[in-house]
This record gives C-alpha cells, structure tokens and sequence, in this order.
C-alpha cells in the first residue's frame, strides 16, 4: 500500500472517505490473471486510482481460491482481489466490502465488465456488513491508515468469520506494522501463520482456522 500522501486525492479526502470530494477522473488499466486479461476502470478518490497497488498484486498471484469457495474480500476498493476471486470460483460466490461508495460503485461496474455474476459488493464497514456469514477464504490488503487498534480488531474477529476450514489471507509491509500484526495472527490462529509470498517489501501472510496436514507454522 502506497505511504505516502496520494495525489489522486484531494487534501480532504483519505481513500478510505466514505464520499470522496475528489473530482472523478476516470482511467482504465488491465491486468493478467491466470492466464486472462481482467479490465478494469479507476478513478481518483479510491485506494490504488491509477494503478494495481504492487501488495495488492502480490496477494493477488499468491492467493489460493477453489472453485466453490465462498470469498470475502475485505476493503476492495475497485476490485482487484474480488474480482480475481470471482474469476477463480465460478461455482462458489464472493462478497465484496468497502466504506468508499465510489470504491464500490467502481467495484459492481469491474464484475460487470469481467461478466462475473458470482459476486456482490456491499457498501459497509468490515465484518459488519456480513453479520453471521462464514467464509473459506478472506483476502485483505487492509486500509492501514485507519489506525492499529482497527486492524487488530479485524484480526481478532477474522476467526469467527471462517469456516472450519477457512483461511485468512492479508498482505502488507514492514512500515505498515506487518510484522507485530503476524504476531497478533499467530495469537489468533495458533500454529498456522505462515509467509506464503515475499516481494517489493511486502509480505503475504495465510492463516488457517485448521492447521493444514502439509503445513508447517513459521
Ligand atoms: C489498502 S485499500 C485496498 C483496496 C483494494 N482491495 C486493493 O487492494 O486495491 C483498503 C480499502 O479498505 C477500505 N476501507 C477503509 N475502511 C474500511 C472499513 N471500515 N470497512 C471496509 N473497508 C474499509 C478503503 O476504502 C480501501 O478501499
């Protein structure tokens, strides 16, 4: 996730405003995924406007997702990870969450333009918007700047949003405080953290509700 100050926004707005005052500038970028070209439209007043965020992509080229698997895609801004989800589980069903209306309007337009039918996007804020739902896999590269107690707290209910089976994946770098969050992570899910992707100083970390049989906890 970009640090410094993002001049797609104006000096009112964070990305993660739930009304960006940005004016809308619209662009278009495509990325490949599995062997697929995804297209997308951006604009200014979102997380990432101009280009895949390069923790985004990491976590994006790590993430392992079946079939069938029910997704949650926490803070997806424009889509990349949900979208990418969706693509990898054609018989499972992916939610989408973001605070940011334009995030999530970006988002319905991105499933739109990629002929997904297996995802929704809900404006609202993290587990909240998905009460009572359990998930085999969530994907975050989460909103940072919201503070340390937020994403602490994001981790500590993560578990209760995960089938038995489910896995965690969150990706981010050491300026983000990765590295005490793995340690909060490995509270949460004793003995099933692992380092599954390393790059361009960010790191991509799986938690597992159930250790799996192949796992080896780092
Ligand atoms: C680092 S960005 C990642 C966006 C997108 N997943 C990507 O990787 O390009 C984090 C996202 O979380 C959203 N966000 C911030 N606070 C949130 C909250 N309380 N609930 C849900 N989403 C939130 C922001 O609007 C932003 O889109």
């Amino acid at each position: 996730m970009t640090e410094e100050p993002d001049d797609a926004l104006s000096s009112a707005d964070h990305y993660y405003s739930a009304h960006p005052r940005s004016a809308s500038d619209r662009g278009r970028l495509r990325f490949l995924y599995r062997g697929e070209i995804l297209s997308f439209t951006v604009d200014r007043g979102v997380f990432a406007a101009r280009e895949l965020d390069p923790g985004t992509d990491l976590l994006i080229q790590s993430l392992e997702v079946g079939r069938s698997d029910r997704v949650l895609d926490l803070g997806c801004g424009w889509g990349a990870v949900g979208v990418a989800a969706a693509k990898a589980a054609p018989d499972g069903r992916v939610v989408m969450v973001d605070v940011n209306r334009r995030a999530a309007r970006l988002a319905r337009e991105n499933l739109a333009q990629n002929r997904l039918t297996n995802a929704e996007v809900r404006v609202g804020s993290m587990f909240e918007a998905v009460p009572g739902e359990r998930f085999d896999v969530i994907a975050t590269n989460p909103p940072y700047r919201i503070g340390r107690p937020q994403i602490l707290a994001l981790l500590r209910q993560a578990p209760n949003a995960l089938t038995e089976t489910g896995r965690l994946w969150i990706v981010g770098k050491r300026s983000q405080g990765i590295l005490h969050y793995q340690r909060t992570l490995a509270e949460e899910f004793p003995g099933t953290v692992e380092v599954v992707a390393r790059g361009s100083g960010y790191r991509v970390l799986r938690a597992s509700r159930t250790p799996r049989p192949d796992a080896r906890a780092r």
